[in-house]
């Protein structure tokens, strides 16, 4: 059967690409000076305020960029998502991480079943354990409170709950529930991590807890396997049973392991890694920290986009507009990075939880039908808080590079700051920073600005700002929980809408494998080289020659089967 057309194809891309030209004779400059173009470009939602009145782009781009919507089948696309259709084509999967923060009594279906029931059981599950284990009903083998969690899992087993809990660390709402509380998270295979999280601990009053949605990743494992170690050496074996639980869907491993099934805490193939913070992946660790009522304000939160998402119409619809406009930034006018520009330390882990939600999700060369592409998708997502990004790579993305931004802004602070003699109070002080970029960024400087400055004629073009550099900004009204569940779905949909309008499967994540099984023939020459002595062979001259540099370097490593943890 002919595959159908790639979106490229059809008449709506071609108008977009002859449109690009219209756009690129004006300046945001212009553009900003039309007050009615500015405030039809501003959506509220919730309390929540986008302006992206500074994307290079006229009402006239909307309206053809619904009309790419219309050729995309967006509108179809999210009705099969929330169908539970299985959209994930090339794992025979539905995609329903709404359905892990649906309201307790709404229906979701996956192969003609409900599943709403039995996420919420095991988030009952989860709450029952969390309260035992904070109230300390649960106690570890030597009888004291398990105060402390060490979370071993990597990538969407990891990233997720560290931004939920990094945001949530300083919310005074969640704090008070924290009190006497450490979650740590363990995600590299480097003994140095497992060092780092560790240090100070005792395994007398320590919980870990295996997050792993298939069980066989080769980093969580060992990591597990090494903190099992850590447990044991201590508190004997008989301590495990006490002292680790685990998040999986893959329950029968779970046990294999040496955990108890009854401490397991189960999650479903309809679930993709990257989307599974709202899982027991993120809520039994961020639970076990915070309280689950703490944590179900963040469910609540991201639910809220997922009715939004569904039902809002295209130009009111957060994560449409964001998904629509980074489509036009990126195959349009040709910008393939997003800087993600949180004007908040609170949501310092957002950006590394979004390069992978966003780049493992839509960094695809081939359709849905398997037909490669002739244009590029995905986006190259980097970001720092501000006002830490401006001292470091504001530079590039002032007069270097164009770098479409998004600025995310919070009306009021965790933790605000006001000192008697001060201008401002701390939070104003950084918000000045969060309203001024962008402008910035849109209109830059002229060379008759400066002359106007008397700025020496040498310096003239090194002082120039272009402008016309694009930005989204998203203002929320608060950072608690609810407001950090909205902000991850906004960001999950908006990667969703980018990927229905490209025609790829953004759930799936096959450029990932390669890497792990040549690591497989690396470790199977390194464990016969080291016990058994022999040469490195089978590999390109480049491998082969580092890797012997490497092993010769390092011979001093134990021979004999030993146990040695870090001492830290
Ligand atoms: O290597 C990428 C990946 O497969 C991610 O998609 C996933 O989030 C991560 O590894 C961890 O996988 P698991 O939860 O199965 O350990």
């Amino acid at each position: 059967m002919a595959s159908p057309p790639l979106i490229s194809e059809t008449e709506p891309w071609k108008d977009l690409r002859v449109h690009v030209d219209d756009i690129m004779k004006s300046h945001l400059r212009e553009l900003m000076s039309d007050a009615d173009r500015c405030q039809s470009m501003m959506v509220e939602f919730d309390g929540m305020l986008l302006d992206y009145s500074r994307q290079c782009a006229t009402l006239d781009t909307l309206k053809k960029l619904y009309n790419l919507a219309g050729a995309a089948h967006l509108k179809e696309k999210i009705n099969r998502m929330f169908n539970g259709e299985r959209i994930n084509t090339t794992e025979n999967r539905s995609v329903l991480h709404i359905a892990l923060r649906a309201p307790r009594d709404s229906v979701l279906n996956s192969d003609g079943k409900n599943v709403v029931p039995d996420v919420w059981q095991v988030l009952d599950k989860i709450k029952d354990f969390s309260e035992r284990v904070r109230s300390g009903v649960w106690i570890g083998a030597t009888g004291k409170v398990l105060k402390d969690v060490i979370a071993i899992g990597i990538g969407g087993s990891f990233l997720g709950p560290l931004f939920v809990h990094t945001a949530l660390q300083t919310d005074p709402e969640a704090t008070e529930f924290a009190s006497g509380r450490q979650l740590r998270f363990l995600a590299n295979v480097d003994p140095i991590d497992v060092a780092r999280n560790i240090a100070g601990l005792n395994p007398e009053t320590t919980l870990v807890v295996v997050v792993s949605k298939t069980f066989t990743t080769a980093e969580t494992m060992l990591n597990a396997r090494t903190l099992r170690e850590w447990i044991s050496a201590a508190l004997g074996p008989q301590a495990v049973s006490k002292h680790m639980v685990a998040v999986s869907t893959n329950l029968t491993l779970v046990e294999k392991f040496g955990i108890d099934p009854n401490n397991a805490f189960a999650f479903w193939d309809w679930v993709g890694g990257r989307y599974s913070v709202c899982s027991a992946v993120g809520v039994l660790p961020l639970s076990l920290q915070y309280g689950f009522d703490v944590v179900e304000k963040f469910l609540k939160g991201a639910s809220s986009i997922d009715q939004h998402f569904h039902s809002a119409p295209f130009e009111q619809n957060l994560p449409v507009l964001l998904g629509l406009l980074s489509v036009w930034n990126v195959s349009f006018l040709g910008y393939p990075a997003r800087a993600i520009l949180p004007y908040s330390q609170a949501l310092e882990k957002f950006a590394p939880h979004i390069q992978q939600v966003s780049m493992e999700s839509n960094g695809k060369g081939v359709s849905i039908d398997g037909v490669p592409l002739p244009y590029e998708t995905g986006e190259i997502d980097f970001g720092e808080p501000g006002t830490n990004g401006q001292h470091s790579f504001y530079q590039l993305i002032h007069q270097g590079r164009v770098i479409p931004c998004d600025f995310i802004g919070v009306v009021k602070s965790q933790q605000p700051v006001y000192m008697k003699g001060e201008v401002v109070s701390n939070h104003d002080e950084l918000m000045s920073n969060f309203f001024a970029q962008p402008d910035a960024l849109a209109y830059g400087k002229t060379p008759e600005q400066l002359l106007n400055e008397n700025v020496p004629h040498h310096l003239i073009t090194h002082k120039t700002f272009s402008g016309n550099r694009p930005s989204v900004s998203l203002l929320l009204p608060s950072l608690h929980a609810y407001n950090i569940g909205q902000l991850l779905a906004i960001y999950e949909h908006r990667v969703a809408v980018e990927g229905f309008i490209w025609g790829i499967n953004s759930f799936d994540q096959w450029g990932v494998e390669l890497g792990k099984s040549l690591a497989t023939r690396v470790r199977t020459q390194l464990h016969a080289s080291r016990k058994k002595g022999e040469p490195v062979e089978g590999f390109n001259f480049s491998t082969a020659t580092v890797l012997t540099r490497y092993l010769e370097a390092s011979a001093d490593v134990p021979k004999e089967d030993c146990t040695i943890l870090p001492k830290m």
